[in-house]
């Protein structure tokens, strides 16, 4: 209980000094809270521009090395690979999301034979980077397969681990498919292989630039709100991560961020699980767009990414995690 009144109560004497201020600070961030999205591209020596993503770039292979070497070096734990796929090689059926040596699987192979475990590597397990259709599954008159999606996302799973992926993460939003995932990886030896399910995954519109960058913006037929969550709810968001966690999740993702912190702390409350943020490619792009317009300064970047703390996320995924040197000083 707060005791006292004004005048002799004034909460601005704790904030007056900087290192009282420091020393009452209820959350900060540590490099140690952050996975580093990459998108990777075929090719050698490129580094390419994503026109809808400001200082987000395109990698071929050979320049992981130097992306990776920096990760380590700023203390980030985990890289999420992102492969933008050639259209001729994409097909109804996402069938590239099964070959063996498709650029992610060549991606977790190089970086696991330089670096070992020296950092985690997570893989987003859904077909759309690999359809033509730009849907996450296989699609019947205008409908995303549920079963059929999952037979094939536990072999690309399967394909994944075995390549040496360290976090298997489903963001396809199909049901039952974290549970399949995780008999699939046991029966096969891979049972310390991690799940971290995109559990709450919403149908939004922030999320344009990455399908730029994956390069399945224009081949996108219609919307994706028959698999993921109506923006609307917030009860569902429980039943879908209660289901995940019963499944077998080994840590939960609540995506979008910012316009979602309210369903962050929500899980946070109900369910002793790590829960982790996913700043998308649209909430960056609008932030880092006005920081280059000067309509907000450039501390809205850690303020941003305070905040997924403060509603109680455990980590987060976010474009500015190559950056963090000069945003968390
Ligand atoms: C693929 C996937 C998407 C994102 C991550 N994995 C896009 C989508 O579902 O359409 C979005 C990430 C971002 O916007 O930064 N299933």
């Amino acid at each position: 209980m707060i005791t006292g009144k004004y005048p002799s109560l004034r909460l601005r004497r704790s904030r007056k000094n900087e290192w009282s201020r420091r020393l009452i600070e209820e959350n900060t961030l540590s490099p140690s809270d952050f996975i580093l999205p990459v998108f990777i591209i075929e090719g050698k020596n490129k580094k390419q521009k994503i026109k809808s993503m400001p200082d987000v770039y395109r990698y071929t292979i050979n320049y992981l090395g130097k992306i990776v070497d920096k990760a380590i070096k700023d203390g980030i734990p985990m890289i999420a690979l992102f492969p933008h796929t050639e259209s001729k090689r994409k097909d109804t059926l996402g069938s590239e999301a099964l070959n063996d040596d498709n650029l992610v699987c060549r991606a977790i192979q190089f970086i696991k034979k330089k670096y070992k475990n020296e950092i985690g590597i997570m893989c987003d397990v859904a077909l759309d980077p690999y359809t033509s259709h730009g849907h996450d599954g296989l699609i019947e008159s205008g409908y995303v397969l549920n079963d059929e999606t999952i037979d094939i996302l536990i072999k690309q799973s399967l394909l994944q681990a075995q390549m040496g992926c360290d976090v298997i993460a489903p963001s396809d939003m199909m049901d039952g498919r974290i549970g399949k995932i995780r008999k699939s990886l046991d029966d096969n030896g891979f049972e310390m292989t991690q799940i971290l399910s995109y559990a709450v995954k919403y149908a939004s519109s922030f999320y344009g630039p990455f399908r730029d960058a994956v390069g399945s913006k224009g081949l996108l037929k219609g919307d994706k709100k028959n698999y993921q969550m109506d923006f609307k709810n917030a009860d569902e968001a429980l039943r879908e991560m209660s289901l995940d966690i019963k499944e077998g999740a080994d840590m939960v993702m609540v995506k979008p961020g910012m316009p979602y912190l309210d369903i962050i702390r929500l899980v946070k409350d109900n369910f002793k699980i790590p829960v982790l943020a996913y700043q998308v490619s649209g909430e960056y792009s609008l932030l880092s767009n006005s920081i280059k317009k000067k309509l907000i300064d450039k501390n809205s970047i850690l303020e941003s990414l305070i905040a997924f703390k403060r509603a109680g996320a455990n980590a987060i995924i976010s474009y500015y995690a190559d950056r963090l040197d000069k945003i968390l000083k």
